[in-house]
């Protein structure tokens, strides 16, 4: 049984698309990637849940004992609790699996679905993403194509952290592409033209053979 979680839906508005799921940062909530999900992809149905832990009133995927120090039990507890909600928007909304979407503690969450529940997802763009999870189980992804986009001066989501997230997602079987850019924790323009073209040239195709 899923946890309800606020959240806003928008339909597809073209074919053979795969949906987007949004996760925002902390502090946001499910407006907040709405425009980046429209630039990204388009046409793609959009599913942006908000997070359910509050951190001084801030909306969050899971608890944190510390900046960068994460409550990984909860981590599990709320990736669980996450995939539960894909599917069933999935079951409402007649959709295939989404591709994830998202920044900074969103992209942890997303990082923590693919490793606890693989077929939750279809693939992911993970902006600003760390390791969610210190002993992730053995699992074998499907050959999900990730990108990873990371802040080359980010001191929070620092790319050290990000090139680990990297290998594991490759060990277990992701199609990962991970760019560093001259950035901080903060999305740039650049985030936004590698996510379109990546979106383009590999996301999109992945919408269209999941059904086909
Ligand atoms: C997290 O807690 O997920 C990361 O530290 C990123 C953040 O939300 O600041």
């Amino acid at each position: 049984m899923s946890a309800a979680f606020v959240h806003r839906f928008e339909p597809a508005t073209a074919a053979g698309v795969a949906p987007v799921l949004l996760l925002h940062g902390t502090g946001g909530d499910e407006n907040d990637l709405m425009p980046l999900g429209r630039t990204v992809a388009p046409g793609a149905a959009l599913l942006s849940p908000r997070g359910q832990v509050l951190e001084h009133g801030m909306p969050r995927f899971f608890r944190r004992l510390a900046e960068g120090v994460f409550d990984e039990k909860d981590v599990r507890r709320r990736a669980l609790d996450l995939a539960n909600f894909i599917a069933d928007a999935r079951e409402r909304h007649g959709l295939a699996a989404p591709l994830a979407l998202g920044y900074s503690n969103g992209a942890n969450i997303a990082a923590a679905v693919l490793l606890l529940r693989p077929d939750a997802l279809a693939g992911a763009i993970l902006l600003r993403a760390m390791v969610p999870l210190a002993e992730p189980p053995r699992i074998e992804l499907n050959g999900q194509p990730v990108l990873i986009v990371s802040g080359g001066q980010d001191p929070i989501a620092r790319p050290d952290n990000a090139v680990r997230l990297a290998d594991l997602l490759r060990r277990a079987g992701a199609a990962v592409e991970h760019e560093i850019l001259p950035a901080g924790h903060a999305l740039s323009n650049l985030d936004v033209a590698l996510a379109r073209r990546w979106w383009n040239e590999v996301g999109s195709r992945t919408g269209a053979a999941l059904v086909s």
